[in-house]
């Protein structure tokens, strides 16, 4: 039942306040503030120091972000591949403490095969899941379900921010774990996920904007999209939405390896969008911003108050969203990449909740 939006993938969009919070309480006890890991799961986080990482589409780019968060606030190095190739990469996974596979259906054939093969290597494996009756949460040793409920659109958006705050703490739960972690910073961590469901809710409310600027882009042919450290994988994530519903085709780069390569895709008639929350990445990507708006490329800038200050280039189509914690910035620049390939679709007639070839999911390899 859509309710009273027009499609499902809008209806999604529109959970994801509640849906995240939920999924955030599954992972932190919100009366003490303190990590936990649901009944299905017992990971010793301390004796882990190197996780693979492995997933499809969305999830993967869930499980990217997953990797700075591990490395970030629990110094666990992370390997992370896509499910087709972790399955025949023949990497040694002798030093690999803890298997973790991302997967909304829990039926992707590729993260399953993966799956098999590190249990088969004899590693511990756990799975981030949203179908809790999958083969995928019934074969992964330990379980950490994302609380989305049912997802329909083919285009994942609610399943992507669920398993982003299941990462986020448990990345928390690690530090702690491994001693990196404080018990004073591990409440703050968490008090600053529970602001999520406020702030997606923020960002929701920049619809009417974001569809202006979709009238633009609908008119497009390319677009590329820009970001660094946390907001990189929201650049992958925003162009692979992009281009399964609206059929543009979209790259997503680290905004970084721009003068090596994509730079010269410029001209006029180029929109890009760039992830910069004012964040520790954010001089470096404005340097980046400059060189494209130097080309004549059309900017289009997600950031939030102090970013905006900072002026960085003379013409851009700036979207401002709230200022946060670092943490939260990839759950919550989702929503206007989300809502930008929504109302794109729209306004191109596609058929946004079932697009063309593509399949929720994907069960042959
Ligand atoms: O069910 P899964 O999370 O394992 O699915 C993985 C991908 O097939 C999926 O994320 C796909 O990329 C979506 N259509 C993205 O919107």
């Amino acid at each position: 039942d859509k309710g009273n939006h027009r499609h499902f993938m809008l209806k999604e969009i529109y959970e994801q306040p509640e849906v995240v919070g939920h999924t955030l309480g599954a992972f932190v006890d919100l009366t003490t503030g303190r990590t936990r890991l649901p009944a299905s799961a017992s990971i010793d986080f301390s004796t882990v120091g190197r996780m693979a990482l492995s997933a499809c589409g969305t999830g993967y780019y869930a499980a990217l972000v997953g990797r700075y968060y591990f490395e970030r606030y629990a110094r666990i190095a992370c390997d992370l591949d896509v499910a087709s190739e972790f399955r025949y990469r023949e990497s040694p996974l002798d030093d690999v403490d803890l298997a973790l596979f991302v997967s909304q259906s829990g039926e992707t054939a590729d993260t399953l095969a993966s799956l098999r093969h590190a249990k088969a290597e004899g590693v511990d494996t756990a799975a981030i899941v949203n179908v809790d009756e999958s083969t995928i949460a019934r074969e992964a040793a330990h379980v950490l379900p994302t609380l989305a409920g049912p997802e329909i659109g083919v285009a994942s958006t609610k399943a992507f921010t669920c398993q982003l705050m299941a990462l986020a703490a448990l990345a928390i739960r690690a530090g702690v774990a491994k001693g990196r972690i404080s018990p004073a910073q591990e409440l703050e961590l968490t008090r600053t996920l529970q602001e999520a469901p406020r702030l997606v809710n923020e960002a929701i409310k920049l619809e009417s904007q974001i569809e202006q600027l979709a009238r633009e882009m609908a008119t497009k042919s390319h677009a590329l999209f820009l970001g660094r450290g946390f907001s990189f994988p929201l650049a992958m994530e925003g162009a692979l939405k992009l281009k399964e519903i609206s059929y543009i085709h979209a790259e997503g780069y680290a905004a970084g390896e721009l003068k090596h390569g994509p730079i010269a895709l410029i001209d006029d008639t180029m929109p890009v969008v760039v992830i910069a929350p004012h964040d520790r990445s954010f001089e470096k990507t404005a340097s980046n911003v400059q060189e494209v708006a130097a080309r004549g490329g059309k900017i289009i800038l997600l950031t939030d108050a102090r970013g905006a200050a900072a002026r960085i280039v003379d013409e851009a189509y700036t979207i401002v969203l709230p200022e946060m914690p670092e943490i939260l910035t990839p759950i919550v620049y989702a929503i206007p990449l989300q809502l930008l390939a929504y109302h794109t679709a729209v306004q191109m007639g596609t058929d946004v909740d079932q697009p063309r070839n593509l399949a929720k999911s994907v069960t042959v390899e």
